[in-house]
């Protein structure tokens, strides 16, 4: 089982210091592998407190060329330079508001596990796309550029179910895991609204392999429930 805390857009260094102190002092369960991803300039911080614990720090982007003239990015040997362990690529809000195709993602993704980081690759469907019956042909078409790699996770957020409160079934996680499996056999982390109430349900399908969390993360106390949750 795989929990990782998707930051997004909070907790600059000083409160990411805080939280890892806080996270470090509680007794983690055994056999969940943890990982908690803060915007960019709170890694350092976050690699440093969190150092010598089997918790791992993550980037919530990364770009595909070691380096060049691309404003506002970060590459793949500067998150290793810092220490991260890895990247989330594709994640919905990076698809819905900076544009990112299945051609960026997949490049994203492909170039960070060359370089050596894990990536965790985000697919989902919107409401519309699942309304209108079309969410495996999406879940396909967003699988189909991702190579299998060991040190490769696929996230599935349906995207109507991020920060909105609603989440998935688990008979409807399940299902949509089992798809993404069955395309590309890596672990499949659920995400979008995950708590503490719900979040055993859904990691008791067979196919969910862990989950990838929003606001629940940016609390040490829930986001620690989850993660016992998933030793369960
Ligand atoms: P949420 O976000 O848990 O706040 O819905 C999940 C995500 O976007 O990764």
């Amino acid at each position: 089982m795989l929990i990782a805390g998707n930051w997004k857009m909070f907790k600059g260094p000083a409160e990411t210091a805080q939280f890892c102190i806080s996270l470090r002092e509680r007794a983690l369960p055994a056999g969940v592998e943890v990982v908690v991803c803060p915007p960019f300039v709170s890694l350092a911080v976050a690699v440093q407190l969190l150092a010598g614990t089997d918790i791992a720090v993550a980037a919530q982007n990364v770009h595909w060329e070691p380096e060049g003239a691309f404003t506002g990015e970060i590459s793949a040997p500067m998150l290793r330079e810092l220490g991260v362990y890895g990247a989330i690529v594709g994640h919905s809000e990076r698809r819905q508001h900076f544009c990112e195709t299945d051609d960026t993602v997949a490049r994203r993704a492909h170039t960070a596990l060359d370089a050596g980081l894990s990536v965790i690759a985000c697919v989902g469907e919107t409401e519309a796309e699942r309304e209108s019956g079309e969410t495996e042909a999406v879940l396909r078409r967003q699988v189909s550029v991702l190579e299998w790699d060991e040190q490769l996770v696929v996230a599935y957020e349906p995207v109507w179910a991020i920060g909105t409160g609603k989440t998935a079934t688990a008979e409807l996680a399940q299902e949509a895991h089992a798809l993404i499996k069955s395309l590309l056999p890596v672990p499949v982390l659920y995400g979008g609204s995950v708590k503490p109430e719900n979040a055993g349900e859904l990691l008791a399908q067979p196919d969910v392999d862990g989950a990838l969390v929003g606001g629940a993360s940016l609390d040490v106390e829930s986001f620690v429930s989850i993660c016992q949750a998933a030793s369960r």
